[in-house]
């Protein structure tokens, strides 16, 4: 249907604490977020305590990198953005390529993982990989946020 085709979908994308703590990186991945025509619906700056990260990764516990991963993520200030867009989800974890920075940088150069990332820790980029895991995640960093009001809307007759 018209509705279903051109619906919006949000997903969370977040900036990295080792993007953040690089304005000139910050602003190319804001630029990129703009460029590819995301509704920015909420976004804000925070730092986690090792306690959200663990929680946030905690499917991962266990895993070699878990120790890492926490520890960066709550190693200083991040950016999260609710993002709206068609196909959202999908079309942000394509714009930031593989997990692992040395694998994007050789099968998909142009995105922002191969582009910006420094190790497969410090990957510049977080997204949401289904639209289950955006609407949990979405309401693990902005509680406050009535995702009702928005998942019926269709995409803004300007674009
Ligand atoms: P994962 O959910 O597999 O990747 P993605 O962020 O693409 O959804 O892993 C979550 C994060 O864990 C990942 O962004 C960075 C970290 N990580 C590592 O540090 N080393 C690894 O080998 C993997 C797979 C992930
Ligand atoms: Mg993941």
């Amino acid at each position: 249907s018209f509705r279903g085709a051109r619906a919006l979908q949000l997903t969370l994308a977040v900036i990295k604490p080792d993007a953040v703590a690089h304005p000139l990186i910050l602003e190319a991945l804001h630029q990129q977020i703009l460029e590819n025509r995301f509704i920015i619906v909420q976004s804000k700056d925070l730092v986690w305590k090792r306690k959200d990260s663990e929680k946030f990764y905690a499917e991962h516990s266990g895993r070699f990198f878990y120790q890492r991963l926490v520890e960066f993520m709550s190693s200083g200030p991040m950016r999260a953005y609710i993002l709206a867009r068609k196909d959202a989800v999908s079309y942000w974890r394509e714009l930031m390529g593989p997990t692992k920075v040395y694998r994007a940088r050789h099968v998909a150069p142009g995105t922002l993982r191969a582009q910006y990332g420094l190790t497969d820790t410090r990957n510049t980029t977080h997204g949401s990989d289904s639209i289950e895991s955006a609407m949990r995640e979405i309401a693990f960093f902005f509680p406050e946020f009535q995702a009702h009001e928005w998942i019926e809307r269709e995409e803004p007759f300007f674009r």
